[in-house]
């Protein structure tokens, strides 16, 4: 490890069947000779808490702790994160073992990070249907709401004769005949984001009074089921764990050729997203906690990289203001559930390819030296309760939050543009382009940071739609300060209805009708309202397809006086504090502004200082 450059080694995060064999039988020894090794070896380490793997002896002291599924079946032992986060006996182990470890190494300064628990909501896990989370929700809806009368009038229960009595007779929103009435929904996502933020804090608590070490988690990526801007507020780095070819097999959205295009390279933008997201969400401090360096085993299809990529893709990170990038794993494991998934090492301790491709980048930082995360030219306002509120009620098949984001995410990227993921409230002054696509409801921060900023902003569509209880507000949406436009009807789109733009490009999956007095700044092909404006507050009214958002963009950046780029496919572009990087992610030379770039080349250049 030492010889390839690297600095840290993550170490303990599943292993509570090691650290504590039977019930209170303890053993630490192994881990101290670890870390022992690992110091003296001049490594740092970051030490996982193990309550992502509860052992089994866990299920016959807490025989309901598992999770249960939207079915009402439990969720068995025999993998990982086989727990409820609503369940109190469960937290209260969690804070046991926790502080047995802070206890013994939060002053070690050998133990220089912590990971809380791995990669929260992943498989699914967040939300569950369980006896400790019926009774964690009614104690949440009964200090929301006050009263069952409240709770009715704010819901709309009188509809389809829903009125409660008592917050006892609220069940969780599974299992009703037919669709759940969206408020209830949306309630109960609410709890189970705060569940995770509450079941986090346990641990956090007791490392802060022990510890003066950063805390971090490495969240996935696209998960979208918990607030993660709200669990970062306790933690002091943020870190996520990247996997570009198997997210753009697994889960990126994206065409057939798209994914085919870029197999060996993954999605140009989908881990760009996700560094400018975790690096908002840990407020500035961010890593990769877990680097692909190879196939991994749990894609669809799992192919391998591209020479050059894993150092491609640590670069760009880097680029992003990434402080550490940590690769998984080091050595490939020849037993178990990812025996296929590649390492730094193969199973027999030879290199893998990637190695000397994490030697090569340890070696280019020393060189380079920091190149500091200027504040981008544009902003994305992400926020997961709006992910939350388009799953309660999509009204079209396809109509994805995430995708939307991404959707105008890339169009930026396209653009050569780098760009900040910002939460709801966050501060808006100094960017030149703002764009907010289906944000459910604007924070009275969010309205005011609009205000307050002499961007360029776009919102749009679904904006402002709903109020914090999930009703149609009335003035009808969107409802946004000095804009004269009304959503005056509305439809979703089955694949193929598309509705074309007069400037080219079309809308798919959603339409609003505008009415109002405000100027028309774009029109479909029919004449209707696309983009209606008053000044630089602009308001979208369909999901754009990429030409669509390409002359979008374009026009805004002439707006605000931006000079963009037009990248071809698979050049991407970052601009840090002091250097310009250029990324190739497309599987064949690509020629841009009088320049060659090969597959996966990385090339940086410094930029002119004023
Ligand atoms: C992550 C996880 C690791 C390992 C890896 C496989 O989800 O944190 O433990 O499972 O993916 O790619």
């Amino acid at each position: 490890m030492v010889e390839t450059g690297l600095s840290w080694v993550r170490i303990g995060e599943f292993a509570w069947s090691r650290l504590e064999p039977s019930p209170g039988q303890l053993d630490f020894e192994w881990l101290d000779r670890a870390i022992d090794v690992l110091a003296r070896a001049g490594l740092k380490v970051v030490l996982g808490t193990p309550t992502a793997t509860p052992p089994r002896w866990m299920l016959d002291k807490h025989p309901d702790m598992l999770p249960i599924d939207a079915e009402g079946r439990p969720r068995r032992f025999g993998s990982r994160r086989h727990y409820c986060f609503s369940h109190t006996g469960y937290r209260e182990e969690c804070r046991r073992i926790v502080t047995l470890l802070a206890d013994r190494y939060g002053r070690d300064p050998r133990v220089a990070a912590w990971q809380i628990d791995n990669e929260y909501g992943c498989h699914d896990t967040t939300l569950s249907y369980s006896a400790a989370a019926l009774a964690g929700f009614r104690d949440w809806l009964a200090q929301r709401y006050q009263s069952p009368q409240a709770l009715n009038r704010a819901w709309g229960n009188v509809f389809w004769s829903m009125e409660y009595t008592e917050f006892d007779e609220i069940d969780l929103p599974n299992l009703t005949v037919t669709e759940a009435n969206p408020a209830h929904v949306m309630a109960f996502r609410r709890f189970a984001s705060d569940e995770v933020v509450a079941f986090n804090r346990v641990q956090t608590d007791v490392l802060h009074a022990r510890t003066d070490a950063p805390l971090i988690h490495n969240y996935m990526g696209q998960i979208t089921e918990f607030d993660h801007f709200d669990v970062g507020q306790d933690l002091e780095i943020a870190s996520w764990d990247s996997y570009p070819m198997g997210f753009l097999l697994d889960r990126t959205p994206a065409t057939e050729d798209h994914k085919l295009t870029f197999a060996r390279s993954g999605d140009p933008d989908f881990q760009a997203f996700h560094h400018d997201l975790y690096r908002s969400v840990g407020k500035g401090r961010w890593w990769i906690m877990e680097q692909q360096p190879g196939p991994v085993n749990w894609a669809p299809w799992n192919p391998a990289p591209m020479p050059g990529m894993a150092r491609l893709w640590a670069w760009e990170a880097f680029a992003h203001g990434a402080e550490t990038v940590c690769y998984f794993r080091w050595r490939q494991a020849p037993f178990a559930q990812e025996q296929m998934h590649a390492g730094l090492l193969r199973p027999d301790s030879v290199a893998a390819p990637a190695l000397a491709e994490a030697a090569q980048v340890a070696q280019e930082i020393e060189t380079l030296g920091a190149v500091g995360t200027a504040k981008a030219q544009a902003a994305i306002i992400f926020d997961y309760p709006s992910a939350w509120a388009w799953e309660a009620q999509p009204q079209g098949a396809d109509f994805d939050y995430f995708a939307l984001v991404f959707d105008a995410y890339r169009a930026l990227r396209r653009a050569g543009l780098s760009i900040d993921i910002v939460p709801q409230g966050a501060d808006l002054t100094g960017y030149a382009i703002v764009l907010a696509p289906g944000t459910f409801k604007f924070s009275a921060s969010t309205l005011k940071a609009l205000a307050g900023t002499d961007a360029q902003i776009l919102a749009g569509p679904r904006a402002n739609a709903r109020d914090e209880d999930f009703a149609l507000p009335n003035p009808l949406p969107p409802n946004l300060p000095g804009l004269d436009t009304v959503v005056s009807r509305l439809e979703s789109l089955p694949p193929g209805l598309d509705i074309a733009l007069a400037d080219g490009g079309v809308f798919r999956s959603w339409f609003e009708h505008l009415e109002g007095a405000a100027e028309v700044r774009a029109r479909t092909a029919n004449g209707d309202p696309a983009i209606v404006a008053a000044g630089s507050m602009a308001y979208l009214a369909g999901w754009p397809d990429a030409a669509a958002w390409d002359g979008i963009v374009t026009d805004m950046a002439k707006r605000a006086g931006l000079s963009m780029a037009a990248l071809p496919d698979g050049l991407r572009i970052r601009d840090t504090d002091t250097h310009r990087f250029v990324f190739n992610y497309a599987p064949h030379e690509v020629t841009w502004d009088g320049e060659t770039y090969q597959p996966a080349e990385v090339r940086w250049s410094e930029l002119p200082q004023s």
